[in-house]
């Protein structure tokens, strides 16, 4: 398998395959992990089907198999059993959940995706809460003279990107991975292969049209509400209010791209990671990339550069100056949505409509992950060293992905730290700890320990930040919003001073 899929299957291998063949062995793998709710929940059942009733949103409960669907996120490390899956279409629909959480006392989770790493969105880390599922929010409007484009909060990253592509060559800067979901991912960051060019997926966000909590919904823009805009791009994720529709501005992708990837061998990993941080300071904003690495040996360098492949020579030059030849190595010319495809996991030949990903059934895994932000000029020697060493010693069943957010160049690190909640922004890089199991879960303690381990070995040489889209439970808040916090508990005391939106790492109210 290509390393450059890695981000979207490498976990998956197996999974996939499974999955799109409905094979019934993880039906029933599935059907295990996920335990029927038993703890006693504030208010019963009937009390809250009474409550969403009059406002007609179609919902599931407890015992129906459409409640054991609902229950599917990406991570199935959890098994939290929400008290309701409610799925409005209409924002009276939001506003009646928000209020019916509020009146009986229960917690209520936005879900968007389904791809938060702690699951948050089924649960906020508990059982019993209302789901809002905003997968019916799809609705889009692309202002060609304005230069941006509407959006429903339940649009998913593939079929955005496909959709923006036909109506005019334009795109948002986000993820590669096309079942992530809007909602979260523009809430909390939002990086891919054009973000050092564009910024990330938040830097876009022109307005957000939010429920708060007591059911009233307001526009957050340049003029209204000004501060709550500026605490949703980077802290948005269910701390003010559920967003039902943004408004992005695009980025015009019509030029000719170029997509890379060039392999290394094992022994070569300390050499990428540390080409990868001498080229990365000095790169031009119009390429983005990704340094992969695993214990076997995967050592992968990868990305995309919006520009004719005639360049990429003097483009990649510093790193290339700093490693060895690459093993292998793949260049391909081509358009914007093309690079989509295949950063999506899908040939370059593909229908660009696979990507419309809305009734997909997309790929789970059962995971723990971590994440650190690296500032300038890198890890030392002996950093490289220390991660190289712990990393070879892990489990085959883990990888490293290195993103590059920084270097003087990039749009990401123009921005003042304070301008948006969004914080990181002297970072290098981030680098996502990823360590997973399949059906084996007597496996899970040890891996979680070597990622641990291994992120408390090269904390010391990197920074006290982690990109909170990688959300990890372990982190504290400081590391997500650092000198941002206390102007983000003072907005949520603002908009939210009884703590309707919560879960264990929401913005607290003091
Ligand atoms: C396979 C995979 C690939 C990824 N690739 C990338 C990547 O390339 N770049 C990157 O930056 N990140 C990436 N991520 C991380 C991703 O950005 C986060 O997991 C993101 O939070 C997912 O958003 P979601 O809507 O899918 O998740 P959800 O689980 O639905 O939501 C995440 C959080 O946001 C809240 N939320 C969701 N919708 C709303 C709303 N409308 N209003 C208020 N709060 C809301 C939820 O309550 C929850 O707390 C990836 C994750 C996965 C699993
Ligand atoms: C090298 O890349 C080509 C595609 O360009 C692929 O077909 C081949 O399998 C790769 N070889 C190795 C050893 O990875
Ligand atoms: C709802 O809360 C907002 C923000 O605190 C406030 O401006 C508005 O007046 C409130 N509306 C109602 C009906 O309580």
């Amino acid at each position: 398998m290509n390393m450059r899929v890695k981000r979207m299957t490498g976990i998956l291998i197996g999974f996939l395959t499974i999955l799109l063949l409905g094979d019934p062995r993880f039906q029933s793998s599935l059907a295990d992990k996920i335990l029927p709710a038993s703890r006693s929940l504030a208010a019963g059942a009937s009390t809250i089907a009474g409550c969403l009733a009059p406002a007609k949103a179609r919902t599931a409960f407890p015992g129906s198999s459409e409640y054991q669907s609902a229950r599917t996120v990406f991570n199935l490390r959890y098994k939290y059993a929400p008290a309701a899956f409610v799925f409005p279409t209409t924002v009276a629909q939001v506003q009646n959940a928000v209020g019916c959480a509020e009146q009986l006392g229960i917690g209520i989770s936005p879900r968007g995706g389904g791809h938060s790493y702690e699951d948050y969105s089924l649960g906020r880390g508990r059982d019993g809460v209302i789901v809002v599922d905003m997968t019916g929010f799809t609705d889009i409007s692309y202002n060609k003279a304005a230069g941006t484009v509407t959006v429903g909060s339940g649009f998913r990253l593939g079929p955005l990107k496909l959709a923006l592509w036909n109506l005019g060559k334009v795109t948002v800067p986000c993820g590669v991975c096309p079942s992530v979901g809007v909602g979260g991912h523009a809430l909390g960051g939002g990086w891919g292969f054009v973000s050092r060019k564009f910024g990330i997926l938040s830097d876009s966000i022109v307005e957000a049209q939010v429920v708060i909590a007591n059911g009233t919904t307001v526009r957050a823009n340049a003029i209204e509400n000004v501060n709550l805009l500026w605490s949703l791009k980077g802290a948005g994720a269910n701390s003010y209010g559920i967003v039902s529709q943004f408004t992005f501005k695009v980025h015009d992708v019509s030029a000719t791209m170029t997509h890379f990837s060039y392999t290394f061998l094992k022994s070569q990993q300390a050499q990428t990671v540390k080409a990868f941080q001498i080229w990365g300071q000095v790169a031009v904003a119009e390429v983005t990339t990704s340094l992969y690495l695993d214990p076997s040996g995967g050592n992968n360098f990868y990305g995309i550069y919006m520009g004719p492949s005639a360049n990429l020579n003097a483009v990649l030059k510093a790193f290339m100056d700093n490693v060895p030849a690459p093993s292998n190595q793949t260049v391909i010319e081509t358009d914007y949505i093309t690079t989509v495809l295949i950063d999506g996991g899908f040939s370059q030949n593909a229908d660009p409509s696979v990507l419309n990903l809305h009734s997909f059934t997309y790929p789970t895994a059962t995971f723990k992950a971590k994440s650190i932000i690296v500032k300038a000029p890198g890890f030392s020697g002996d950093g490289i060293k220390t991660f190289v060493n712990s990393l070879q010693a892990g489990p085959a069943t883990s990888y490293f992905i290195f993103d590059l957010f920084g270097g003087s160049a990039s749009v990401i690190n123009q921005i003042a730290p304070g301008d948006s909640a969004w914080v990181h922004r002297d970072a290098l890089f981030s680098i996502q700890m990823f360590t997973y199991w399949q059906n084996n879960p007597s496996q899970s303690s040890s891996d979680i320990t070597f990622i641990d381990n291994l992120w408390s070995a090269v904390r010391p040489y990197a920074s006290s930040e982690a990109y909170q889209n990688y959300i990890d439970q372990d982190m504290p808040l400081s590391a997500y919003y650092g000198s941002n916090l206390n102007r983000l508990i003072s907005e949520k005391k603002i908009w939210d001073s009884n703590n309707v939106f919560n879960f264990p790492q929401s913005i607290p109210v003091r």
